[in-house]
């Protein structure tokens, strides 16, 4: 399997505000390193549907777009991850299946068009997901994916109401947490505090779904995106 470009793509034109803003986000996370070196970074959301596979998935594309080597890995159990988005059948081997032994870590690596950046699925054992996010399997497979690339990146499941977000977010460098514009700030201070709790090193906020009219970039640069 090949995951193609315009998958990870899209059609959008190359001059599109949502591509830029994924630019956007590469350059603070190349900023970021520089003050502070990570390697691997977890995708979470105080709920569902606020952008976490979306972030993950163009954010992987764009470091891969620019030869960093980077391994986008599908920590989502609940079938809403990047595996779904990519359109990646459930009887692909995956993250569980190495966790498990079933399958070598060689063969679940799935390549992409863009030659630096490659997918892992949840894998066809995800009932055992959630578990296995507390073994030292899964930590082993983590710092074995570690060793194969500059950026592992992690989509992950809600933090509220789901227990994985919690179990992975100590186990890797930074969390970077999705919501959307119109969150209640009180919610994404007390999905903060509970990550903060188990460990996590909060990287960021990624606020999604803002109105164009709502931005001053878009107003400033609509005449450009056309
Ligand atoms: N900024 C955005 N603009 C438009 N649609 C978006 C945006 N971010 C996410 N979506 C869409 O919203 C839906 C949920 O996004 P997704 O990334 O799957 O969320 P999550 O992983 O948090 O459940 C998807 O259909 C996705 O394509
Ligand atoms: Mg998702």
């Amino acid at each position: 399997m090949l995951i193609t470009t315009e998958t990870l793509l899209g059609a959008d034109p190359p001059r599109s505000a949502y591509l830029e803003s994924y630019r956007v986000l590469r350059s603070s996370i190349l900023a970021l390193r520089e003050k502070e070196p990570f390697q691997t970074l977890l995708v979470s959301s105080p709920a569902q549907r606020e952008g976490k596979s979306t972030v993950v998935m163009n954010l992987g594309t764009v470091l891969g777009l620019v030869e960093k080597p980077t391994i986008v890995v599908d920590a989502d159990f609940y079938g809403e991850g990047i595996s779904a988005m990519l359109g990646i059948s459930n009887d692909t081997v995956g993250l569980t299946d190495v966790c498990l032994g079933q399958a070598q870590l060689e063969e679940a690596l799935i390549p992409t068009q863009i030659p630096s950046l490659h997918i892992l699925s949840s894998g066809t054992q995800m009932e055992k997901g959630p578990e296995l996010a507390v073994t030292g399997s899964m930590k082993q497979v983590l710092s074995r994916l570690e060793d194969r690339a500059e950026f592992v990146l992690y989509d992950c499941t809600p933090v509220s109401g789901f227990g994985t977000a919690a179990s992975l977010a100590g186990a890797v460098d930074i969390v970077l947490l999705v919501c959307l514009a119109r969150s209640q700030v009180t919610d994404v201070q007390r999905c903060l505090d509970s990550l903060r709790e188990v460990g996590a090193n909060i990287g960021g906020v990624i606020v999604n779904d803002v109105l164009p009219h709502d931005s001053v970039v878009y107003r400033a640069y609509h005449r450009y995106y056309g």
